[in-house]
């Protein structure tokens, strides 16, 4: 079975000294959950911070974007090395915030994956339509055109860490979740995708995340769902309480469907 994965994706949110209080509390609630891979990914000014206080814990550090080169005159830029020096072990790449503000392509998400996977940063890889083109029925389009992209080229040995959100763009923020059957379609699909492009072992091993105002409320009609392997989550992840009681949903269902 696949490990599940609740990663919180802090966004532009909390200053140093929130984050390490945040990451704290998170840190305590969740010390004796062992089957579920928690990921908090905080601005990159907090995540020297953080990394130190979730030493020896069972909480990963993420950030939310890495440069591809190792270092050189790029003003503003942040290395995956950089990233490792200060405990990250995981690294967003390609969230459609990136995409759509900041002119990331399916070029630079492929250059950025090659370079976390080459400094042993394990890539959260974010695709999702928006709703213009999920309206015009361009779902998988998009998705499949993304994920073509930005792994092209790559061997499924080199892209044995990877891990891929499937994130909506008209879920993001709004409230408006894709309901589950929306989700699952979209995973089965990207599941099917990696069987064509790669051997059935990657694919049935792979794990996709779901995010988009994913919620306590809601996650657990996700989590049943037979694709959906964790969320990536925003908003909710913000307080300590709702994002733990994520992860505690996640794993209560994990052990329930182990038995
Ligand atoms: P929300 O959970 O706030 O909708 O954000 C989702 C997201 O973009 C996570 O990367």
């Amino acid at each position: 079975m696949r490990k599940p994965i609740i990663a919180g994706n802090w966004k532009m949110y909390k200053d140093v000294n929130e984050a390490v209080e945040l990451a704290n509390g998170i840190k305590r609630s969740v010390f004796d959950v062992e089957n579920v891979e928690v990921v908090i990914c905080p601005p990159f000014t907090d995540l020297s911070d953080v990394g130190e206080m979730l030493t020896e814990s069972n909480v990963g550090l993420g950030a939310q974007n890495c440069y591809w080169k190792e270092e050189g005159a790029f003003t503003g830029e942040v290395s995956p090395g950089m990233l490792k020096s200060v405990g990250c072990g995981y690294v967003i790449i390609g969230h459609s915030e990136r995409r759509q503000y900041f002119g990331e392509t399916d070029e630079t998400v492929k250059d950025k994956i090659k370079a976390a996977i080459d400094s042993g940063l394990i890539p959260i890889m974010c695709v999702g339509e928006t709703l213009e083109e999920r309206e015009s029925g361009k779902t998988m389009e998009v998705v499949r055109r993304q994920i073509t992209g930005g792994l092209d080229g790559f061997s499924e040995e080199y892209l044995d860490s990877l891990i891929i959100a499937y994130e909506p763009v008209w879920a993001i923020g709004t409230g408006k979740t894709a309901t589950s059957q929306q989700a699952q379609e979209v995973h089965a699909e990207i599941r099917k995708l990696l069987a064509d492009l790669y051997p059935d072992t990657f694919a049935v091993s792979r794990r996709l995340l779901y995010g988009g105002s994913v919620k306590p409320d809601n996650i657990e009609n996700l989590m049943n769902e037979q694709d959906i392997d964790g969320g990536l989550i925003g908003g909710a992840s913000l307080k300590s309480e709702g994002f733990t009681d994520i992860i505690k949903a996640t794993s209560r269902l994990y052990a329930e469907k182990k038995d």
